[in-house]
């Protein structure tokens, strides 16, 4: 049972920008939060996940210009093609948040003006170098031989009119803020960083241009827009219906927000110092994930290498696409995108453990015609505690690790057991255990292989269960053996 008066959990993936469809690593962004949001809804607690599109700037207009549309017709597009990707890759996102939408632009003023108030708002002159595809300026000390390393293009060079946040104000009361929140930032090596940047001083923030059309109207001045960070991070509290809204009391704090490493600062610095201008606590943890990349270079819409989760996920299934991004790269590092690892977990884990387990079980218990009851073989319990564990601290390729253990260990018993010599009492016994197991297993596959843990449900004659059912219990369901779960890759 969902209990209300809990505080709800709150989890956002970034907004992305629509400049392009999205490729795997956005993906990645996104299943990663969808299976925590899925994870927690199966914990029984009231969860809150949100994404949405990042649809304003000079990238964003540039892109509409070159594909001949207008920027408003582009940007629709794209918010729809994100949409339904993220629907046809099974994310359960609650709300879909774009920021040319009025609900957005609402708050981000609501923002600048308790900003201004405040007296951390003023008018002054930026010149530096300027990186088009990051939609930023860029330090000497950032730039690698002079260019972008991100984008491995060379900055632009700008002076230009633009108001300013007085972030630099802020530098005390964040280190005070990282100093009495140790686990503020993860993994800690990236928090480290962090500090180690903010220690050594921050600049004030240029939150306006001059001569961009497409943009939010500086409410202070309507010759300027708003430069799309402060606008775009304003998102996780305008979705929220601002500060005044009820999902803000019932989700704000955020408890997670999910981003890449190269978004980390913007998360972990910019949005908090935000926040306590405007008088709203900061959100209760960054996690800074790794990169996919393809031959040891990102993947990225600018170096034009990216992998179509579509493409990937019609191919060989949604819940291959998610197990492997999941299983692959050790949640926070990097990770290499092949397709030749991809097709050795579908033959390995999925094929060879998971659904030969399932099929096998399945096969016996649909024969067997008296009841099935009997005594756990071993407990469970613990096992669910420790998977459970690494889903709290965010430890997601253990947690997997930990449920292919199960799994495994469930063959080893069907092969040690030898269920087709048993019959009575005995068979009634193993398959009991066997049956119970995968119960247990398809709850906790539930959040990674969503579909998969349904069909499982469905051939076990029974209705999805959350968390709390990780025990053993009765056998209620019909069983009727469906197809295999997963079909086997052939290599040419
Ligand atoms: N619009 C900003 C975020 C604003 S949040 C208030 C932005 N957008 S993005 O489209 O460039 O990236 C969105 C997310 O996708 C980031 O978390 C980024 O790290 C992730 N990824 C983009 N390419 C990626 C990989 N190659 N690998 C893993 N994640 C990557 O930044």
């Amino acid at each position: 049972m969902i209990d209300f008066a809990k505080k709800g959990f709150y989890i956002t993936s970034p907004l992305y920008y629509t400049n392009g469809s999205p490729h795997v690593g956005h993906a990645y962004t996104t299943i990663v939060a969808d299976v925590i949001a899925r994870w927690h809804r199966l914990n029984g607690d009231k969860t809150f996940f949100l994404t949405g599109t990042d649809e304003y700037g000079e990238k964003i207009l540039e892109a509409a210009v070159k594909n001949d549309k207008g920027a408003k017709i582009f940007v629709d597009e794209l918010a729809s093609i994100f949409r339904n990707v993220w629907d046809s890759l099974n994310i359960s996102y609650d709300d879909f948040i774009r920021t040319t939408e009025d609900r957005h632009k609402k708050v981000v003023w609501d923002f600048v003006n308790a900003a201004n108030k405040k007296g951390d708002i003023y008018k002054g002159e930026y010149e530096g170098s300027y990186c088009v595809d990051c939609e930023s300026f860029k330090t000497e000390s950032e730039l690698v031989n002079g260019k972008c390393p991100e984008h491995n293009i060379k900055p632009e060079l700008r002076k230009e009119e633009s108001y300013f946040f007085r972030l630099s104000k802020y530098q005390k009361k964040l280190l005070e803020f990282y100093k009495k929140n140790p686990e503020f930032v993860s993994p800690q090596s990236k928090f480290e960083e962090i500090k180690n940047r903010v220690n050594a001083g921050l600049k004030d923030l240029s939150i306006t241009r001059v001569n961009l059309t497409w943009g939010i109207p500086f409410p202070l001045d309507k010759s300027h827009s708003i430069y799309v960070w402060f606008d775009a991070l304003t998102n996780y509290v305008s979705a929220l219906g601002g500060k005044k809204g009820a999902l803000f009391r019932a989700f704000w704090p955020a408890d997670l927000h999910l981003v890449g490493k190269e978004i980390n600062w913007f998360h972990s610095v910019i949005w908090p110092a935000m926040l306590f201008s405007v008088g709203i606590r900061p959100p209760k943890k960054i996690f800074a994930h790794g990169w996919w990349l393809v031959d040891g270079q990102k993947m990225s819409k600018s170096l034009g290498n990216v992998v179509d989760p579509l493409e990937v996920s019609r191919k060989y299934s949604v819940d291959a696409l998610r197990y492997y991004l999941l299983r692959d790269a050790p949640f926070g590092d990097d990770g290499n995108f092949s397709e030749k690892k991809l097709i050795e977990r579908i033959n390995g884990e999925l094929v060879a453990d998971l659904g030969n387990l399932v099929y096998r079980a399945l096969t016996l218990a649909e024969k067997y015609e008296g009841r099935i009851y009997g005594k756990p073989k071993a407990p469970i319990k613990e096992k669910v505690k420790s998977i459970s564990k690494h889903m709290d601290e965010l430890e997601l390729t253990n947690a997997l690790e930990e449920i292919w253990q199960l799994i495994r260990e469930t063959n080893k018993y069907i092969n040690e057991t030898e269920p087709w010599k048993l019959s009575g009492k005995e068979l009634a016994n193993v398959l009991y255990n066997l049956l119970e197991r995968i119960r247990i297993i398809a709850i906790l596959i539930s959040p990674f292989l969503p579909e998969t843990s349904e069909r499982i449900f469905k051939q076990l004659g029974i209705r999805q269960q959350n968390l709390k059912d990780c025990k053993f219990e009765k056998i209620s369901g019909r069983i009727s053996k469906g197809s295999y779960l997963f079909q086997k890759v052939e290599v040419k």
